[in-house]
């Protein structure tokens, strides 16, 4: 089994106090101390029962440190104490102006909601803090859960009516994040937009509020649900980050407020944007889960933390998941024009390059013959494939590879006879249009009987053929969002019964079909996020498969996201935007991740071939690392003319940096990159592979590589090479 560690060489050794238990009550100050080896979060009961943030940052081992919250004063009648209280979960109530973790409207219409401190429960990692509206029996319990491996905190809560009356949800965030008072933070998040997803922003924090978010129905190209504050000082190494992301895939929301009273505070979860939540009486209310960390070792520790917590606690069969194959996928070389002939020819092609998994792309069922027609009809089209798809698998297999199949489930075009047969399963308000992107609609997947249609072809497939791997594929936003069969007060649960059933779905498919991998897509990078991951094995990073575009995307995926998950493909030039890149420049971009090949291998010559072969060798012995190792980025592609990432194993013993130069100007040399992560004492053998270093030694100490720097011959436009590190 593979075991996996972090690098904490820097990271100081806890001390007696604290150390005894993750989570531990101070009786005499009435906070709680969530501690690891990483980082500590504290909280405590303030004066009068608010429940108060205390602390967030590195290791404090004392318990005597922390003494009980004073109580704060109005410092005018325009300024009252509550706006200097960093409660964990305000409702909206009293005099509160800031972002509200939790809104809510009676039945009777009274809105006022003020949360009090009630009971707590400690369970190893885990802690339950139970709240409570001031007068009536509306009740919050926060839980947070410690990973103590990583310091990270995973944070939700879930709202209780214990009323006779029915309350409305207008907000019901997960977690609330209070920084240290304070001013000169900077915000670092994604945005995007299809083929140009996770560009990584860096911008100071100012008075004011700042939100990301998605209204989309999915996790959105355009924000993804992460965020990174450093305190203005902090580089890839160095200073002090705190960090966190939302597991929802539907619509979610962070807001970043700078108040006026040097608060820094982070609220994230649903977005309450046509947000509406009927609670009858007795009803719970779940939130998704926010989690949170920090580092002080700079953006790239906290990358390095999330990848860990995602590789060992979040992805399906966690540690024991199976390293990602090398994947071949139809779509770029035949769009819909598949057949069996067509396929076969690509599989035999694929097997000889040394691919383990081929997926078979859109246009294989029902009238799909273009984006215009088909979607919903899961029946193999039997013009392209008369006896079904058991002979192109049974071939697939045959050459030595498992085989993988695009789906779209969500979906439906109008001119298909899902669509004839029920108009009334898409999502629509009566009598409005009902726009269409790409030609399709999406399906309410809210309602129970979608949700067994959807699961039931899909249950179907995985059954009836020896299929390893579903690419699914959500190709548009939502829009006219209406359920008109729900009482008016309830068709707004859409937004959130559409995510928790397709999670359920994809749950109920993988308990039924233990060795299935799914691959999460949604025109490219419109679905990925902790929710996601805890129910896929990879996802499609972008549609945008040009090598130096996708330096900039994969920057700012690796920011959150595992490489492991990042799918990517290597395919034909030009591509997308015109340019052109060398074969071995493209794979070694694709080499970051999980590999694959979206060309057409019918127009390959015979050196093309030969290269990839070799290439696709090269990457099996390096992406235990790769996929599962510490990822450093060394040279940025925002700002510099030569991007390097290297990856070192848990284990130490390995490397690998990749280097590509992006284009050449006035015969300048490619800058010295210092590594990281390596043992000062530890010798390591070089081993550089397409390329060469202007050191000829074959051996170098760890501090030599570190300190001094290897200095790569980059010298032309889309010059790359990798270099292989092997501890003595
Ligand atoms: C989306 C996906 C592509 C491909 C097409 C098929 O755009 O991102 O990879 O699967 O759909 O229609």
């Amino acid at each position: 089994m593979l075991r996996l560690a972090l690098v904490l060489a820097t990271v100081p050794m806890f001390s007696a106090a604290l150390n005894a238990q993750t989570i531990r009550y101070l009786e005499d100050s009435h906070i709680w101390v969530l501690a690891t080896t990483h980082s500590s979060y504290a909280l405590g009961i303030g004066p009068g029962g608010l429940l108060e943030h205390v602390y967030w940052g590195s290791p404090v081992t004392r318990a005597g440190d922390f003494s009980p919250i004073p109580a704060h004063r109005d410092i005018s009648s325009f300024d009252p104490s509550e706006m200097l209280d960093a409660e964990e979960y305000p409702g909206w109530g009293g005099p509160r102006y800031y972002e509200p973790a939790l809104k809510i409207t009676r039945a009777d219409g009274d809105r006022d909601l003020v949360l009090h401190y009630v009971s707590q429960h400690i369970d190893g990692n885990d802690l339950d803090i139970r709240l409570k509206d001031i007068r009536d029996d509306i009740e919050v319990t926060l839980h947070y859960h410690v990973y103590p491996d990583t310091g990270i905190i995973r944070r939700s809560s879930t709202i209780l009516n214990h009323t006779p009356q029915i309350v409305t949800l207008e907000s019901a965030q997960s977690a609330v994040w209070n920084l240290p008072q304070g001013t000169g933070y900077r915000l670092s998040y994604l945005s995007g937009r299809w083929a140009a997803e996770t560009q990584l922003n860096r911008e100071p924090i100012h008075e004011g509020e700042k939100v990301i978010e998605s209204r989309e129905g999915h996790t959105s190209h355009n924000f993804n649900p992460w965020f990174a504050i450093d305190d203005g000082s902090a580089s890839e190494e160095h200073g002090r980050v705190w960090f966190g992301a939302i597991a929802w895939s539907g619509n979610w929301r962070i807001t970043v407020e700078q108040t006026p009273y040097r608060q820094v505070r982070v609220t994230g979860g649903l977005n309450n944007f046509d947000f509406s939540y009927p609670l009858k009486p007795g009803e719970a209310f779940e939130t998704p889960e926010f989690y949170g960390g920090f580092s002080d070792h700079g953006w790239g520790e906290a990358s390095r933390l999330l990848h860990h917590l995602e590789l060992t606690d979040i992805q399906p069969h966690g540690a024991k998941a199976r390293v990602r194959p090398v994947l071949y996928n139809s779509w770029e070389a035949t769009e819909f024009n598949v057949n069996e002939a067509g396929q076969t020819a690509l599989a035999e092609k694929a097997a000889k390059l040394g691919v383990e998994l081929f997926v078979m792309d859109d246009g294989w069922f029902g009238k799909r013959n273009n984006d215009h027609a088909g979607l919903g009809d899961w029946t193999v089209n039997p013009q392209k494939f008369p006896n079904g798809l058991a002979p192109l698998i049974h071939t697939v297999n045959r050459l030595g590879m498992d085989f993988g199949l695009w789906v779209e489930p969500e979906m439906v075009n109008p001119d298909s006879d899902l669509y004839r047969a029920h108009p009334d399963w898409v999502m629509n308000f009566p009598g409005r249009p009902r726009s269409e992107l790409r030609n399709q609609l999406v399906l309410n997947l809210a309602r129970d009987d979608v949700k067994q249609y959807v699961f039931g072809f899909l249950d179907k497939l995985a059954t009836e053929y020896n299929i390893r791997y579903f690419k699914w594929d959500m190709n548009r936003t939502f829009s006219e969002p209406g359920w008109p069969e729900m009482p008016p007060a309830e068709q707004q649960e859409l937004w959130v019964k559409y995510v928790r059933n397709l999670y359920d779905i994809i749950d109920r498919l993988r308990a039924k079909h233990p060795n299935l991998d799914i691959e999460s897509c949604s025109g490219g990078g419109g679905r990925i996020d902790l929710g996601i991951l805890k129910r896929v094995d990879e996802v499609w990073t972008s549609d945008n498969t040009e090598a130096f575009d996708r330096l900039r995307i994969q920057e700012g995926f690796s920011e959150v996201y595992a490489p492991k998950f990042m799918s990517a493909w290597v395919t034909d030039v030009p591509n997308m935007n015109g340019r052109s890149t060398p074969l071995q420049y493209r794979f070694l971009v694709a080499m970051q991740g999980a590999l694959g090949i979206g060309a057409n291998l019918n127009k390959w010559t015979e050196a093309d071939s030969d290269l990839a072969t070799h290439m696709i060798a090269l990457y099996k012995r390096i992406r235990t690392t790769v996929q599962y190792g510490s990822l450093y980025r060394l040279l940025s592609p925002r700002t510099s003319d030569v991007t390097a990432n290297e990856y070192v194993s848990h284990d130490g013993r390995e490397g690998v940096v990749f280097l590509f130069r992006h284009s050449q100007e006035y015969q300048t040399p490619a800058p010295t990159v210092y590594l990281e992560g390596l043992e000062e004492d530890a010798v390591y053998r070089i081993e550089p592979e397409y390329g060469k270093l202007s050191d000829n030694g074959e051996t170098f100490s760890g501090a030599y590589l570190m300190h001094h720097g290897i200095d790569a011959i980059l010298r032309d436009d889309y010059d790359s090479m990798a270099v292989l590190l092997h501890r003595e």
